[in-house]
């Protein structure tokens, strides 16, 4: 896939706060401009459920429009959402909580929602429809591309993956962003 090697400044910072953080579970750069891609297309408020050390919530900024769009973003490691926080602590657009996603719930709804705080059992429909506008996008990250339906992971059936596909609350695709991975993107009605 082609894309220019520079990466916009907001990423680079948040790339140097995981590395001193020691930290390596952040999305890939394919996703990041993917997040960001569709952030730009987002008014309201964003939302992120796992943030890490911030580098999902620096590409959703890098797309961002506007002075009236927020960014709110969970994650429940304190030091690592302390680190996250840093980063954007000059920033009255994007707010990082130390905290459990589920206190959000009451935030939205979203426009975007990039859903990512890797705890498969906590993340399915049922949990998320409300929290979503109507045509507000939730992205999951990180499944393995599988051509076969039922999806598969590890030989087994994916039911995570499975369920986003299937349900009637959302119109929903998954989508390569490399040879090696790939996401769902899933559209509230
Ligand atoms: C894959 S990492 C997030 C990476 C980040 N979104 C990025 O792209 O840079 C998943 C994070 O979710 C956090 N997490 C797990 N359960 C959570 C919860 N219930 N609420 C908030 N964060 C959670 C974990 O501590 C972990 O840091």
């Amino acid at each position: 896939m082609s894309a220019p090697p520079d990466l916009p400044e907001i990423v680079t910072r948040a790339f140097d706060v995981s590395r001193q953080a020691g930290y390596v579970s952040f999305c890939r750069n394919e996703t990041g401009r993917l997040l960001a891609t569709l952030a730009a297309t987002r008014e309201g408020t964003m939302a992120e459920f796992g943030t890490g050390c911030g580098v999902g919530t620096a590409w959703l900024r890098s797309g961002m429009r506007g002075p009236k769009t927020m960014i709110l973003t969970a994650e429940l490691n304190a030091s690592l959402a302390n680190a996250a926080a840093k980063i954007f602590e000059d920033d009255p657009q994007v707010d990082v909580r130390a905290a459990d996603w589920a206190t959000l719930r009451d935030k939205g709804p979203f426009s975007l929602l990039f859903l990512d705080s890797g705890q498969p059992d906590q993340v399915g429909v049922d949990q998320i429809s409300d929290l979503m506008e109507p045509g507000g996008v939730v992205v999951l990250d990180d499944f393995t591309p599988c051509e076969q339906w039922p999806p598969l992971s590890y030989g087994r059936v994916d039911p995570l993956r499975e369920q986003w596909l299937l349900d009637e609350r959302f119109t929903a695709v998954e989508v390569l962003v490399a040879a090696d991975t790939s996401v769902i993107l899933a559209t509230k009605r």
